[in-house]
């Protein structure tokens, strides 16, 4: 069973194992940075003191915004993105935010169907975002 926590500079090579293997966005420099930042928050789920994903989010105001999102392809579809997801969605909550957004690629069917499992919904579309692809911003509001 996975455990969620708050992500520390010694989880960064682990993480970026989980990212290398999902997609390529941040070198590990870049992790170091975010996880000085304040305005960044992120937190891994862990499986036997080994990191098998991570969420990334910002809260600007009342608005939040989910950047990342990985669960290392071994461990997907047991619960665990659903479980990050789930801990974001409260943390954001709790620290008054009134909605969430994000951005998916248009072909990334699984993400979107956790997003709209968790009452995302699609606000607009972002033409070719992705190179030839678009990108569906989704948006859920905290009632
Ligand atoms: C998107 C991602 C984080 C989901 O993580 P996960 O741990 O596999 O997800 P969960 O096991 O919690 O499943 C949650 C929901 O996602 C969907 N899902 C997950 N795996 C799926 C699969 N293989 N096929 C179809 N739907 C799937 C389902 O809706 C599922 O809910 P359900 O089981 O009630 O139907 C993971 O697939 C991932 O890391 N993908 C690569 C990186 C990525 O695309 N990130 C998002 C960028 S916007």
């Amino acid at each position: 069973m996975a455990y969620i926590e708050n992500v520390r500079m010694r989880d960064i090579p682990q993480m970026v194992v989980v990212q290398d293997a999902c997609f390529h966005e941040k070198t590990p420099q870049i992790f170091e940075k975010e996880l000085a930042s304040t305005a960044i928050k992120y937190w891994c789920a862990k499986e036997d003191d080994e990191v098998v994903g991570y969420i990334c989010i910002s809260i600007i105001e009342d608005e939040a915004e989910l950047h990342s999102i990985a669960v290392h392809p071994a461990h997907q579809n047991k619960g665990i993105g659903q479980q990050l997801l789930t801990h974001a969605l409260h943390f954001a909550q709790k620290n008054n935010a009134k909605k969430m957004f994000l951005e998916v690629c248009e072909d990334n069917v699984i993400a979107q169907r956790l997003y709209k499992a968790n009452g995302f919904l699609q606000k607009y579309t972002r033409k070719d975002y992705y190179g030839t692809k678009d990108a569906y911003i989704l948006e859920k509001t905290f009632v």
